[in-house]
């Protein structure tokens, strides 16, 4: 009887649990696609190391899977940029489709990989690479084509949204909040990527990019991360009927596209508000679906596995060079300036204690034609002063917040975080 052979580029977390349930799950596969699919073998840095894998499977030897005609499709569960982007570029120079889990990879290189892919006329998936479990690449490229999806809002690292779930629940300050999730292995040792908003940065980049044809590259993503928040701005937000998350956002108005990723405040009857603990969750709208949410795991090896293996069969089960990866559909659009992004505000400003400074701050907001919602006024630290606006473009909401920060009262720097309205 015929098989298909795959290879795995990486045989850790992911690949390991790609190579279990590949096995556990034989007779389902064979269902689907009318044959075995069996792993040919894996590239490893080191293997000696002790692990699940089956005597001669484990290679350090890139070219024995390179070279092989017998595979057919490789999955890249490896991580990093190089050697793994030229690892790629080869294996499809070599006429084999690949499926990846690698955000960074694609979001830095994916023009690059997609063109070489367009022109060896082979596949390159990557499902896992944004939100692990969750099918939100395949529900963009292939269940949403003509849905006019003009903005996502997603709930997309697991990691802070751990860590703000505990600020608000537990009253936990972020680095309580961040060892809690380090113990539980939710969190790196290093957790940069995750809390300067890096990792979010380079999955909304993808999702962008699939959502709106045109190429969003992840430097091109502003990004601010928890790392900066204050357990008091949580709790004001609280006290408001507010949660607070950390939002990877993209949107499409006219012939602009941005994107960004950014903590923001959820109204409690938001979808995303009630997003909890390590689980991400997308929102997409569209003029004809008004929303469609996707929530799930976002990582963990089992789940990124399911993904992994959803695109391997995917690829076997289908021919040519599947959905939309002609580079040629890709166009350019204009970058919409964030300063012309409209929402609500919640800003809050550190003051002295003195008659006239309300005054003078909502002076500073008329001038820039911010209009004031609600105003609360808190005892702590200085008197804070927070402040609700309606909705008001977010440069004239920062130039606001510049000014009143210049004035002699002010004793930080304001905080300044968009509120994310359901009809936005
Ligand atoms: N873990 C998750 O929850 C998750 C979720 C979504 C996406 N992902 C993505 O999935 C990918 C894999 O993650 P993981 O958690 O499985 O990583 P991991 O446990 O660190 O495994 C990486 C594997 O790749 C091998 N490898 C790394 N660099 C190599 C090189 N230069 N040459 C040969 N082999 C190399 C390693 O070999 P050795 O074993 O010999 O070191 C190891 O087997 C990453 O892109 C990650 O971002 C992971």
């Amino acid at each position: 009887m015929s098989e298909t052979r795959i290879g795995l580029l990486g045989f850790g977390t992911v690949g390991s649990a790609v190579h279990r349930l590949l096995g556990e799950s034989a007779e389902a596969i064979e269902r689907v696609t009318g044959e075995p699919v069996v792993v040919a073998g894996a590239l490893v840095r080191d293997p000696s190391r002790r692990r699940p894998a089956p005597d001669g499977l484990l290679t350090t030897d890139f070219a024995r899977l390179r070279d092989d005609p017998s595979i057919s499709v490789v999955a890249e569960v490896m991580g990093g940029i190089e050697p793994t982007r030229t690892y790629l570029l080869e294996l499809m120079a070599a006429g084999k489709s690949v499926v990846s889990a690698n955000k960074q990879l694609l979001a830095r290189h994916g023009e690059e990989l997609f063109a070489e892919a367009e022109r060896r006329g082979v596949q390159l998936r990557f499902e896992a690479s944004v939100c692990a479990a969750i099918p939100v690449v395949k529900v963009l490229r292939e269940s949403m084509i003509v849905t006019g999806v003009h903005r996502i809002d997603g709930i997309v690292n697991g990691t802070t949204n751990f860590i703000l779930t505990r600020m608000v629940s537990a009253g936990d300050t972020y680095a309580a909040a961040l060892h809690e999730a380090q113990e539980l292995g939710y969190a790196e040792a290093d957790p940069t990527e995750d809390v300067t908003g890096a990792d979010a940065a380079a999955k909304i980049a993808i999702l962008a990019s699939i959502a709106f044809h045109t190429r969003v590259r992840t430097d091109e993503v502003e990004h601010v991360g928890i790392d900066g928040l204050d357990l008091v701005d949580v709790r004001h937000a609280s006290a408001l009927g507010y949660q607070v998350k950390l939002i990877a956002s993209a949107m499409q108005v006219g012939d602009a596209v941005c994107a960004r990723v950014h903590p923001c405040l959820l109204d409690a009857d938001h979808p995303l508000a009630s997003v909890q603990g390590a689980f991400n969750a997308v929102m997409l709208r569209g003029s004809s679906i008004r929303e469609v949410i996707l929530e799930g795991p976002g990582a963990g090896g089992e789940e990124t596995a399911t993904a992994v293996i959803g695109d391997l069969l995917a690829v076997i089960g289908t021919s040519g060079t599947g959905f939309l990866q002609h580079d040629g559909y890709y166009r350019e659009l204009r970058r919409l300036p964030l300063d012309e992004l409209r929402s609500p505000f919640y800003l809050r400003f550190e003051v002295d204690d003195e008659p006239g400074v309300l005054a003078q701050v909502a002076q500073a907001l008329a001038a820039e034609s911010v209009s004031v919602a609600q105003v609360v006024q808190h005892s702590g630290r200085g008197v804070h002063i927070v402040i609700l606006t309606h909705t008001a473009r977010e440069g004239s909401v920062r130039a606001a917040a510049r000014a009143v920060a210049g004035l002699g009262f002010s004793r930080s720097a304001p905080v300044a975080l968009p509120v994310l309205v359901r009809s936005a």
